[in-house]
């Protein structure tokens, strides 16, 4: 067993932490206050590979493993999670999900411009009936013989106002349950397909959600991916690399809150010594470096048997489980650590609070996780 990165690791870990020190931290506060979605710190971002990390370079993406994806979202997620989530769903959701799944014509047409950066990507599961119970799909396509036609309402989309190119999951063939569902490539444009307004929301505010509704939206026959049916696994097995991306954001959230925090209690001076000399404070810190520790073997462990080809539905509802419950109590403990100046936007931890948040929720809520996993250890 070898717990080490390579060089190659550590460079691009560096590449990371420095873009994220230097390119997303100055206006990160601003994008926070006023929901700014960051179109030009995308483009870079695509510019360094960030936007197709494991992607084929025949596709023009970076063609590094999923260890190098784990790293460059932890190194985002300290500064800014609203970014890092922008890179995940472009990343482990659409990009991934078209590589894997999707036919050449469709990887030539749209994966060598996600993979680039010069598109970005959304993935629709969610629907207001349909969250945590995804089967229940509400949203039709209904096969026209060269095309179908899509009617419905998906909700809480990630990049739903930005992207060149949507994931839609639909239902064909209601009589068939979950195995009548498909999964569609819908652009941006196309007739009857409307972004509705942006949710404002209690973390990573500057990324961009919205409802998306599609009236008789003609999509073609070509855009389906997969065979007919393969529309709910083609979900799931996507999700579960997906997951590893959401739990890589939770360690960066809870790394940064605790860098933060550390580097706090060695200069604030309470009854004549730096508080980190103060027994209560050294054992939070100990905690939150033991805990933030351990969630990260759990996402390591998670991205090695993606990189091997080993099934990872149990790694990563695990990493995902536990790495979103550590950025939830460690970002509490950094503001507590940082006492009234925690509360105030200038010392980022309020921030990397609110934005903890959401790694319990989205890509499957923590409740969610432990179905995968309990289904997982029973069956074992
Ligand atoms: N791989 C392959 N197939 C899978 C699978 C997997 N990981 N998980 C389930 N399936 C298959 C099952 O085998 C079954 O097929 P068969 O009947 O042919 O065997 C089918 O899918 C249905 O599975 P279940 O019976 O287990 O379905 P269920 O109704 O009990 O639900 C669930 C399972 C795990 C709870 C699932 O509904 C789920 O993951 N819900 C959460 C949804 C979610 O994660 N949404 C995230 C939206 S994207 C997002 O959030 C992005 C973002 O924020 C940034
Ligand atoms: P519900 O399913 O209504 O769940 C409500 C509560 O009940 C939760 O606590 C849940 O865990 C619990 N619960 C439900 N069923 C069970 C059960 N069987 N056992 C125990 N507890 C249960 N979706 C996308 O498709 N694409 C995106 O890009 C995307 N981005 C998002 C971004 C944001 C900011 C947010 C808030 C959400 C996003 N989502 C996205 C949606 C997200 O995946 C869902 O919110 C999530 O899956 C939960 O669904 P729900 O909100 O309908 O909650």
């Amino acid at each position: 067993m070898d717990f080490s990165l390579t060089e190659e690791h550590l460079m691009i870990r560096d590449a990371a932490r420095d873009f994220a020190k230097t390119e997303l931290l100055p206006g990160v506060i601003e994008r926070d206050e006023k929901q700014i979605f960051p179109d030009e710190l995308v483009k870079k971002m695509g510019e360094l590979g960030f936007m197709g990390i494991m992607v084929d370079p025949k596709y023009g993406g970076s063609g590094m493993d999923t260890i190098s994806y784990v790293l460059i979202m932890e190194e985002l997620s300290k500064i800014d999670a609203s970014a890092s989530v922008i890179v995940s769903v472009n990343n482990s959701l659409v990009c991934y999900g078209i590589e894997k799944y999707g036919t050449e014509e469709q990887k030539q047409k749209y994966l060598t411009k996600l993979a680039t950066g010069e598109f970005v990507g959304a993935f629709c599961l969610s629907e207001p009936e349909a969250g945590s119970d995804a089967t229940s799909q509400r949203t039709t396509a209904i096969d026209m013989g060269d095309h179908y036609v899509i009617n419905g309402t998906k909700n809480w989309i990630t990049n739903g106002g930005r992207s060149d190119v949507y994931l839609v999951i639909a239902q064909t063939d209601r009589e068939k349950g979950h195995r009548g569902i498909n999964a569609f490539i819908v652009e941006k444009g196309m007739e009857g397909f409307d972004i509705g307004p942006k949710e404002d929301k209690l973390g990573i505010r500057g990324s961009d959600t919205h409802t998306l509704q599609f009236n008789d939206v003609k999509v073609p026959k070509e855009n389906r991916i997969g065979e007919d049916g393969f529309g709910f696994k083609f979900a799931m097995k996507t999700l579960s690399g997906g997951r590893i991306g959401i739990a890589s954001q939770a360690l960066g959230i809870a790394s940064g809150a605790y860098e933060l925090a550390l580097d706090y209690s060695k200069v604030r001076k309470a009854f004549g010594t730096e508080i980190c000399n103060h027994q209560a404070i050294a054992f939070k810190l100990a905690d939150m470096y033991t805990e933030i520790e351990a969630a990260r073997h759990l996402v390591m462990k998670a991205a090695w048997e993606k990189d091997k080809g080993l099934n990872h539905d149990m790694s990563s509802a695990m990493a995902k489980l536990y790495a979103s419950k550590v950025a939830m109590e460690q970002t509490v403990e950094a503001v507590q650590i940082h006492g009234g100046n925690g509360f105030v936007k200038e010392y980022h931890v309020e921030r990397l609070m609110r934005d903890a948040k959401i790694t319990q929720i989205y890509e499957g809520t923590s409740e969610i996780q432990k179905i995968v996993i309990s289904r997982g250890v029973i069956k074992n």
